[in-house]
């Protein structure tokens, strides 16, 4: 962290906003004794445990004697599908769950609660009837359709954990995912649309397939327009792959009993990037997850059962898993959400659609709103919405950005809450209570009722708030909603998120320190602003990308012999990546490296990674024993000083590639 950036943290004084009265009045939580009751730990959270039904209550809420594995609501038991689902049927069968927008539009659908129960149980008989098992985990590869939150609820009744891989990831992608789980199970479609163009989806499951180490016994295959209308260039393999519908055919009105999980079963997996090339898996645990899920959804979202509640995210990412479907669907709300692009038809679109349905809260990205913004305030002013609640999630917000959203969208009268947390904590973990503080545009807020945050300096010394100063943001005692543990690797868990200031000998939980590799600073109205990650990890358009995947994609390329990349400053997105890439000797000068980097990239990971600019450099900046100086590179791209640069084994590389980027 920058002395500079600190500096302006302690100096800019910032506004803070009054909820608005009508707000505070109608408020979920409104009564500021939360954060005293959520103190006395860990007996505070089962609050929140009570949002949700059990077939058996926990013995104790929680076991902390083999940290960093800790257990919650130990000795419960419960199922996450009958939570989001059955238990709404007596008051709200014909309530719409799930309202589902097409990207054009032209398709609307409302599934009703009782619609839903009907379809989750038919799909989870039939997925049962294939063989899916107990424990089993199945590899999703969905887009935003509704076939994603009814499979996910399928598999939770029968716990079989979802794992479910964001749309946008290439084959190899998913391959690699569904190795990792061992998954004999996948589920996808035959295609989808975005920006008027129905993409064949199913052929990345057949290549992943193909390409996996681990056997897959069968693709289930979703059809966006029915079997009899597959897109017309998928192809099919009899024997493993079948038609969802068939099979669900077969099971019209069967019933199956919520399989009664332990809070500690796993519910699913989410894999995210870290700084090694290898992405993890996320294992979220029924109990504590769904507790998180629902008590933050009621709390921070303020949703309410009557509520018509859009998060505009993907529910390929963790937002959509905690705040599409468990979150809301806990609390018995209406849930919407679209396929497509939000441009697509037109840049009204997300306005229209909230018009339409009277949408009473909204979520999306500060990468969302600073694009809204560049449209301009004439595009939302052309409709008739009427939000009481605004969210921000996965980003920084610009205090800049925050006034618009709070003026052409909220019109002045909503709240924003801006919601720090990670695929990691389940939820929200850093954000406001809405009607108990204040907003203050460019920090995310104090620290959610039983969450105990700090900053630490290099040593794991908390930093004084009223320095001022920038550290590591750290979480001192567990919490619920917290990953149980990296799949099959535990060792990666202590490794990454715990080792850096824990006592790793202690069997004291108290001495656990989790640690999120984000730098913060600890204000001294005891806000946290969050300034963005530590590790070699980038925050594009709030999609977490791991900057060794998009190295090693890189590598691939034969005519490439090194690769670097470094994160570019960017007023859309935050930040986008930038990779230089030195040339193999005595390669074929015709060979346009730069597009092979990136359809490496877009084979590798996904379209969604591509990056700003790939620069083909002589060398690269190196120290004498040969390491690679990326924060010299990150320098180059933002057109920062360089510094002195005496140690490095030929000082004059940086001032060459920096001419080359930007002239003169
Ligand atoms: C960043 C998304 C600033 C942060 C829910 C974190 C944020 C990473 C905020 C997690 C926020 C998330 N303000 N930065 N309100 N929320 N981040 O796992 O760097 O996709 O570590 O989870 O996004 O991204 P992930």
């Amino acid at each position: 962290m920058s002395g500079e950036e600190a500096l302006e943290a302690q100096l800019g004084e910032r506004e803070y906003y009054r909820p608005p009265a009508q707000f505070v009045g109608q408020a979920n939580a409104t009564d500021p004794e939360i954060y005293d009751r959520f103190e006395d730990f860990p007996t505070g959270f089962e609050e929140w445990a009570e949002l949700l039904d059990w077939d058996e209550y926990w013995d104790e809420p929680f076991d902390g004697s083999e940290p960093p594995f800790f257990k919650w609501f130990v000795g419960g038991k419960l199922n996450a599908s009958y939570n989001c689902i059955d238990r709404h049927l007596d008051e709200r069968a014909n309530q719409t769950a799930l309202l589902w927008e097409s990207e054009d539009s032209e398709e609307v659908r409302r599934i009703a609660y009782q619609d839903l129960y009907r379809e989750v149980n038919e799909l989870a008989a039939a997925l049962r009837e294939l063989g899916v098992e107990e424990d089993d985990i199945v590899t999703l590869h969905l887009p935003m359709v509704p076939a994603l939150p009814i499979t996910m609820l399928a598999l939770a009744r029968i716990g079989a954990p979802h794992s479910q891989v964001f749309a946008g990831f290439s084959a190899d992608a998913l391959a690699t995912r569904i190795d990792d789980a061992g998954s004999d199970v996948v589920v996808t479609i035959d295609g989808y649309y975005r920006r008027g163009e129905l993409l064949h989806h199913k052929q990345k499951a057949d290549q992943a397939v193909e390409s996996a180490d681990h056997d897959v016994d069968n693709v289930l295959v979703w059809t966006r327009h029915g079997p009899e209308d597959l897109h017309e260039d998928a192809s099919w393999e009899d024997g493993r792959d079948i038609f969802i519908e068939d099979l669900v055919a077969e099971h019209e009105g069967d019933r199956i009993q919520p399989v009664s999980r332990d809070a500690e079963d796993p519910l699913f997996l989410m894999y995210t990037s870290g700084t090694t090339g290898r992405p993890k898996g996320c294992q979220h645990r029924t109990g504590g997850y769904l507790t998180w899920a629902a008590g933050t959804s009621r709390n921070v979202l303020d949703i309410k059962p009557e509520d018509t509640y859009w998060c505009a995210a993907d529910i390929g990412w963790i937002t959509g898993h905690s705040y599409i479907v468990y979150g809301p669907l806990a609390l018995g709300t209406t849930s919407l959400m679209r396929e497509g692009a939000p441009d697509t038809p037109h840049k009204g679109i997300i306005w229209e659609i909230a018009e339409r349905y009277d949408v009473d809260i909204f979520h999306t990205s500060p990468t969302a709103v600073r694009m809204f913004m560049k449209w301009g305030e004439d595009i939302p002013a052309g409709y008739d919405f009427d939000f009481r609640h605004l969210t921000t999630v996965g980003e920084p917000i610009q205090p800049e950005a925050w006034k618009w959203y709070y003026e052409h969208i909220g019109h002045g009268d909503a709240v924003i809450v801006d919601t720090w947390w990670q695929t990691e904590t389940g939820g929200h973990l850093i954000t406001n209570l809405p009607a108990l503080q204040d907003m203050k545009p460019g920090s995310a807020g104090v620290a959610v009722p039983g969450i105990k945050a700090n900053v630490y300096g290099p040593a794991g010394e908390p930093v004084a708030p009223e320095s001022g100063q920038a550290g590591d943001l750290v979480i001192e005692r567990p919490w619920p909603g917290m990953l149980q543990t990296v799949y099959g690797d535990p060792e990666r868990f202590i490794e990454t998120y715990w080792s850096q200031f824990s006592d790793t000998n202690s069997d004291d939980w108290r001495d656990w320190v989790y640690c999120p590799e984000d730098g913060a600073v600890y204000e001294e109205d005891g806000y946290f602003r969050i300034l963005g990650r530590l590790d070699d990890v980038m925050n594009v358009a709030g999609h977490r990308i791991g900057t060794m995947e998009l190295e090693s994609a890189v590598a691939q390329v034969p005519e490439v012999a090194e690769a670097a990349v470094a994160a570019r400053q960017d007023d859309m997105k935050g930040e986008v990546p930038d990779v230089y890439v030195i040339p193999r000797e005595g390669i074929d000068e015709e060979v346009d490296i730069p597009a092979k980097a990136v359809a490496a990239i877009e084979e590798e990971i996904g379209a969604f990674a591509r990056p700003n600019a790939v620069i083909v450099v002589d060398e690269l900046p190196k120290t004498r024993s040969g390491k690679i100086m990326r924060r010299l590179l990150e320098n180059i791209s933002n057109d920062e000083n360089l510094g002195n640069t005496d140690t490095l084994r030929d000082p004059s590389v940086p001032e060459q590639i920096r001419q080359q980027v930007h002239g003169d």
